[in-house]
């Protein structure tokens, strides 16, 4: 893209941006960030387009999930460890469904700018700016801690750069090894779905001693032993996008360094704004959240200025429409697709059109509202002959009590107990296993309807 400059957002409409009241100090951030190392790679932003570009023809499988928002009060190795483990585990579910390899990436390393419904809120007779994720300002509800302050995105930088350091050791240095799948399951030794995750681990071993016994592979063989792990987050915060964004010498096209995945949000997917002028001219794979308000006319806009050259892998369309509604929008936006010949990856966020709140007046998301919205989902792309091809959930490894229902059942009165969200609620470790089981379900039947296809 020869006529793109990494500027050129400043002069596009901006939503949802913090404004920065001294722009001195706004500058001397985004001088500094500039000259820092870039998180991530061209190679490797190319590896996951490659593999994406498989989602898209059904030959894979996306899961993108991680915190809402990242913040840097929660910042932990074990954290990051058990969130990791439990994507993990659900890739493992997942490929056993599917019998296709699985793409992980995870809602790290980056996640921590946050669009807002309303500009400020109001808590007992006081109104104060919003808070926009730790990157921008402060949970806190004081006057101070809202203020933006430039200096979070260094801060934000670093964390970003260690969580990603031990992603890559986690991926790499044995941890991921399958010969350990026993070993990934964290401690709920209670739940139904820890047993059935264990009788399938036990499957799999039993498949790789017989590969072992017949000399099909080696204990040391690369493909068990690591797996590829991929970040993401909402490109929101263009100031700490456009520092990142470096020249790839080896291709000439510009990389947004600060993630392999960027996505954009249903909040700031303007066809005509800033951050689809920013998203358009990076190499990177690009998501696009799709909710209810998108018509067809913006989505062929957007794939028009977002995939220009309809390359398979480069944009994943991220439907997030609510249980009970997906047969009112999803068909209209597949048959946009399908009509203008594009390739695009459909993932599907049941999160965020199932946020309510609860009589006890917590934020939460039923359990049976999420897998209604995978099911559904599932079930259109079934009737339009199109491929579902993944999933994206706002998840953690830790024990939390934020979402409700589940087979430990989480009431409206335990959500007080665990409720540690920075901003959504996620699903935690036993519910994120068991969606993963019940998705494994609708992967079987995907398959068999795809071998059908074959061979009709
Ligand atoms: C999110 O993914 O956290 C988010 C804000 O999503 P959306 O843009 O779809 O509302
Ligand atoms: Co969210």
């Amino acid at each position: 893209m020869t006529d793109w400059k990494k500027t050129d957002w400043r002069r596009k409409p901006r939503v949802q941006m913090p404004d920065y009241t001294d722009a001195a100090a706004l500058a001397a951030v985004e001088a500094q960030l500039a000259t820092y190392p870039p998180l991530v790679f061209a190679g490797e932003a190319r590896r996951l387009k490659a593999q994406l570009a498989d989602v898209s023809r059904g030959a894979a499988f996306l899961l993108q999930g991680g915190d809402c928002a990242e913040s840097f009060k929660d910042f932990r190795a074990d954290h990051i460890r058990d969130t990791f483990k439990v994507m993990l585990q659900m890739a493992m579910v997942l490929t056993y469904g599917a019998k296709v390899p699985v793409v992980k990436v995870g809602r790290m390393a980056g996640q921590f700018a946050k669009p807002r419904s309303a500009p400020t809120e109001t808590a007992n007779g006081v109104e104060l700016p919003s808070y926009r994720g730790d990157i921008v300002n402060g949970f806190e509800f004081t006057e101070a801690a809202r203020v933006p302050d430039p200096a979070r995105m260094l801060q934000g930088y670093t964390q970003a750069a260690a969580t990603l350091n031990l992603l890559r050791a986690f991926s790499t240095g044995g941890f991921a090894d399958i010969h350990r799948v026993h070993q990934w399951t964290l401690g709920f030794t209670d739940a139904e779905d820890a047993e059935r995750y264990r009788d399938m681990a036990n499957r799999i071993s039993d498949a790789i001693d017989f590969m072992n016994a017949a000399g099909l592979n080696g204990e040391s063989n690369h493909e068990l032993a690591t797996v590829d792990f991929y970040t993401s987050h909402e490109a929101l915060l263009l100031e700490y996008e456009e520092a990142l964004t470096r020249l790839d010498s080896t291709s000439g096209k510009w990389l947004a360094g600060s993630g392999h995945m960027l996505w954009i949000g249903d909040r700031t997917r303007q066809p005509d704004g800033a951050h689809v002028e920013f998203a358009r001219g990076v190499q990177n794979p690009i998501g696009l959240k799709c909710g209810p308000s998108m018509t067809t006319g913006h989505l062929k806009a957007l794939m028009a200025a977002l995939n220009p050259d309809n390359e398979p892998g480069r944009l994943t369309l991220i439907a997030r429409f609510g249980a009970g509604t997906v047969a009112e929008h999803l068909p209209r936006l597949i048959r946009a697709a399908t009509e203008e010949g594009a390739n695009v990856v459909w993932s599907c966020d049941p999160m965020h059109g199932n946020t309510i709140k609860s009589a006890t007046g917590y934020k939460t998301r039923p359990f049976d509202s999420v897998l209604r919205e995978v099911q559904e989902f599932f079930a259109v792309h079934n009737a339009e002959g199109s491929i579902p091809g993944g999933v994206h959930f706002e998840m953690t490894g830790s024990d939390v009590t934020e979402c409700t229902g589940g087979v430990r059942a989480v009431t409206d009165e335990d959500l007080s107990s665990r409720y540690h969200t920075a901003c959504d609620p996620r699903l935690n470790a036993s519910q994120s296993l068991e969606l993963a089981f019940l998705v494994a379900e609708e992967l079987t039947a995907r398959r068999d309807r795809m071998r059908d296809v074959a061979s009709a």
